[in-house]
């Protein structure tokens, strides 16, 4: 129903009703985690950096603290995202698949002015957030000991 339409009271209602439920329904998300541990990432691999991480990824990590687990943490949230990315609409074909052994350079986690983590999408990645109807990715990474994680939802 639109305001043109309202003929009287009831429809004003309904109108009233209807405009409040959208502004209340929680619009709809998909959700992502990862875990893994540092030993589990390889950063003495110059291929597998390469492969994986943006020239501005890698610069970021190696000038932190602990670049093991900054590594360690970004690549826990690329997985987090792909998996955001999947659950956000159940009923379509996968969307990821190239398979276990595709690069993940193509989901760059920046840092944005804020300092919280940015998803920017490349490449098939990008195609596949236009195909699953995700237009943006949020991310949250922690890290302690030997353990890194990232969660993630995508909207
Ligand atoms: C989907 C993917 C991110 C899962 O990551 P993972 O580290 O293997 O899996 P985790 O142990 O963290 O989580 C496993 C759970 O994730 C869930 N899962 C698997 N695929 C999923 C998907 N496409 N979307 C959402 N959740 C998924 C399942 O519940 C699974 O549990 P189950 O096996 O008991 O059913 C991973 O398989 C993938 O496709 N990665 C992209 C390519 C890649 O990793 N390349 C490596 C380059 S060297």
């Amino acid at each position: 129903m639109d305001k043109k339409s309202l003929q009287g009271p009831k429809e004003a209602l309904q109108y009233l009703a209807e405009q409040q439920a959208r502004t209340l329904a929680p619009s709809s998300s998909g959700i992502g985690v990862d875990i893994e541990l540092l030993d589990d990432i390889n950063i003495e691999s110059d291929t597998f950096i390469e492969r994986n991480f943006t020239e501005r990824e890698q610069k970021y990590c190696w000038g932190r603290p602990n670049p093991h687990a900054s590594f360690a943490g970004k690549w826990c949230a690329k997985e987090a995202v792909i998996k955001a990315v999947s659950s956000l609409n159940l009923n379509i074909p996968k969307v990821w698949n190239k398979g276990d052994a595709a690069p993940l350079i193509e989901i760059e986690i920046d840092i944005a002015q804020s300092g919280a983590p940015r998803v920017i999408f490349y490449g098939d990645a990008k195609a596949a957030c236009d195909q699953a109807g995700v237009s943006t990715v949020k991310v949250s990474i922690s890290h302690i000991d030997a353990f890194a994680i990232a969660t993630a939802i995508a909207q």
